[in-house]
């Protein structure tokens, strides 16, 4: 599968991106970056980063650093860390960012790969709205966008309504349901159910010491964030189960329905059905165990 990860790391884009790295099925061909859990310069910096930490190598573009219409962007840091990846503070620069914008990248190698490009989008999906904006052509020649973000009839993880991903920028994930594209919506209804403990941390950093002790270190600050708003003792693994459902949607259970997203008011971000759009496919379920155990023993592949 020839596969570009749209990604804003971000603890839980760190896993999904060494799982893509370690799967054998999938050819990774770049990393867009994008403002989310961190600011831009940040997210590609970690990208960068991380490539280099799984022995990987494939372009970072660079994308937007702020969401649509915005004059300025603030990340928690209480929730992925500073710098994103927990309690990293020294997290080094190596290699350089493609001249290219992420949009312009994503269009051009849309373009090259006509119908045989997967799209896995783990932040704000500015980059992707910018794309369609840019190529009247991108909407086909994307096989696949598969989007983590949303909750569909149950609530949000950053306010009563909306799930983090598209609260960031709610208008241009509303411009992406509006458009043609081929579209997997893997939101909280499914990500909630893959529940990582530290003991799956611990049993990564057992199989792959050096990248597995890596996610084991970063994961501890995410853990400690879950456990400071008493949630529990562990965390949904929300970006790595949409990766997976990339390559493996039967293990998911689906709906679809057209989607809109709230673009004003309290309920911003919130995703709800439009039968008036295009039909999404939205995962209502996954089998949770196998996806962790699917994660464990690609990381370990990492060693
Ligand atoms: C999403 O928000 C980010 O904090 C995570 O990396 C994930 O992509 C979960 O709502
Ligand atoms: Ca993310």
């Amino acid at each position: 599968m020839k596969l570009i990860i749209d990604t804003d790391p971000g603890v839980d884009d760190a896993l999904a991106i060494a799982i893509a790295v370690a799967l054998p099925e999938i050819s990774l061909l770049g990393l867009t970056t994008i403002f989310g859990n961190t600011f831009v310069p940040q997210s590609s910096r970690n990208a960068r980063f991380l490539l280099d930490l799984f022995a990987a190598d494939c372009p970072v573009a660079e994308g937007a650093a702020l969401p649509w219409g915005a004059e300025t962007y603030d990340p928690a840091d209480n929730v992925h860390g500073p710098e994103g990846l927990g309690a990293r503070a020294d997290i080094p620069q190596i290699g350089q960012n493609t001249d290219e914008a992420a949009a312009d990248f994503l269009v051009r190698l849309a373009q090259e790969n006509a119908g045989e490009l997967t799209i896995c989008a783990i932040g704000p999906l500015t980059n992707i709205a910018d794309a369609l904006a840019r190529d009247p052509g991108f909407a086909r020649n994307v096989k696949e966008l598969v989007i983590m973000g949303g909750a569909l009839d149950q609530p949000g993880n950053i306010t009563p309504f909306a799930e983090a991903n598209l609260f960031h920028d709610a208008a241009a994930a509303d411009a992406v349901f509006q458009s043609e594209m081929n579209i997997v919506m893997i939101g909280l209804n499914a990500t909630l159910q893959t529940l990582l403990t530290p003991a799956d941390l611990t049993d990564m950093a057992r199989t792959a010491p050096k990248v597995g002790g890596f996610l084991e270190e970063i994961h501890d600050f995410y853990f400690g964030f879950y456990r400071s708003v008493g949630i529990m003792d562990g965390c949904p693994m929300h970006d790595a189960t949409s990766l997976l459902a990339c390559l493996w949607p039967e293990r998911f259970k689906f709906t679809e329905t057209g989607v809109r997203v709230i673009v004003d008011g309290d309920e911003i971000g919130q995703t709800i059905r439009d039968e008036s759009r295009p039909n999404v496919r939205i995962a209502l379920g996954v089998e949770a165990d196998w996806a962790i155990q699917t994660a464990k023993n690609a990381v370990a592949q990492l060693h």
